[in-house]
This record gives structure tokens, sequence and C-alpha cells, in this order.
């Protein structure tokens, strides 16, 4: 976990800086999440990065709280929601595994570009679950790693991490894997699509 959040302190600030590649399915995936969302809800978002996606999600919820690992980020997030003047999201420091979540308060938590970065992507969901409401929405794109095309892009993450360049305890898992995974962890799956790229949008209810 130590060298985890050291990796994404490191690259945090130029993480931040970087523009987002593809807008058109950025956009649509952020249209899709507010489809699920009510002006009321508590959101837990984890991995939550700089912040960018809580900032912008931020005017169509009651309250976000954005955890992510790393320190870096959570002060970058602090920073941006300062200078926008949004008072709705509490950046933490956390895992979602941290015990600073009470049990199962939210009506949704958000997972962009995160689930693939966890090693034990089947405890992890049984968390998320634990951390919902009865009938609460996990809401996640992730990379795509785990099928046979990408097969040939785990020799350059050896190599990358080798360097520093690419994270530890990446979970190859395929977009279907992926989605029977969510199934085992107590939810029904309610929308799964693709947004201009290879990474699943997944949109699941808790049971
Ligand atoms: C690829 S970035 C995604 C950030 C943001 N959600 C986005 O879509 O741009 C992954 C984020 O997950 C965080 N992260 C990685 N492992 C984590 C863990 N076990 N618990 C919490 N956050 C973690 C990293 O610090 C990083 O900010």
């Amino acid at each position: 976990m130590a060298e985890t959040q050291e990796f994404w302190n490191r690259i945090a600030r130029k993480y931040a800086a970087n523009p987002i590649k593809d807008m058109a399915g950025y956009n649509l995936t952020m249209d899709r999440t507010r489809a699920y969302l009510a002006a009321d809800d508590d959101i837990l978002e984890v991995g939550c990065g700089s912040g960018a996606t809580a900032l912008l999600l931020a005017p169509n919820v009651g309250h976000i709280t954005a955890s992510d690992i790393s320190s870096e980020m959570i002060a970058i997030g602090r920073e941006k929601a300062a200078e926008a003047k949004v008072a709705n999201i509490d950046f933490v420091r956390a895992t979602p595994f941290d015990d600073a979540f009470p049990a199962a308060p939210y009506n949704a938590v958000l997972a962009f570009n995160f689930l693939h970065l966890t090693p034990d992507v089947p405890a992890t969901l049984r968390r998320l679950a634990g951390l919902l409401r009865p009938g609460g929405l996990l809401i996640s794109k992730t990379a795509n790693i785990g099928g046979m095309k990408q097969l040939v892009f785990r020799p350059v993450i050896a190599v990358m991490r080798l360097f520093g360049k690419a994270p530890s305890g990446l979970s190859y898992k395929t977009p279907k894997q992926l989605e029977a995974m969510i199934g085992a962890a107590g939810f029904e799956i309610v929308e799964s699509d693709f947004h201009g790229d290879s990474r699943p949008f997944i949109v699941a209810r808790k049971k």
C-alpha cells in the first residue's frame, strides 16, 4: 500500500495536468452517470484522483466523499474545490477498506479507472457493496487489460513497473469476468456498455 501511494503521489501533478484523451467518451460516461444520480444523494468516490469527476458531478448530488490513497491527489482535489468554491465535496485520503467510512450510508459508489488497480477485485467489490444502502449503485468504468488482445501489454507493463512508470498489483480481468465478479459480490448489472474505447462502463445495483 505504501508503494501504491508513493507511485501515485509521484505522478499526481502530471496526471492532473494531462488532458482527457477522449472527451466525447468521457462526456457520455458523465451523462450516463448523472442519469442515475439524484439531487440529495450521498456519494462515495473511490480512487478519485485529482477530483475532476467529483467536481463535475457535485452540482448534481447532495454530497460527495471523494477518497484516494494518494495524499498528493487529495491535496490537488482540495485546491481545485477551494478555487471553484465547491462546498459539497469532502476529500479524504483513504482506501475503500479504511474504517473511516460509516457502514452502508451511500446511495452510490463511483469507481472510475480504479478497479483494475486493485489486486483483490472480489474483496474490493464486497467492501463497496458493504458501503452502499440496499438498492445503492456501483458505477464503474475501468481499464480492460484482461483480454487476449491486451496480453501483449503485460511484458510492457512489467518493464514499465521496473522503471516506476506503472503501478503494482494490477488486476487483469476481462469485462465479462468483471461483470461476473460484480454479480458475485451481491449486485445485479443494470447497464454495461462501452463509451468509445475498450473500458467497460458498468452500473450495478446492490441487491
Ligand atoms: C488511474 S487514477 C484514476 C483517477 C480518477 N478516478 C480518474 O478517473 O481520472 C487511479 C487513482 O486510484 C488511486 N488508487 C490506487 N490504488 C488505490 C487504493 N487501493 N485505494 C484508493 N485509491 C487508490 C490512485 O491514487 C489514483 O489517484
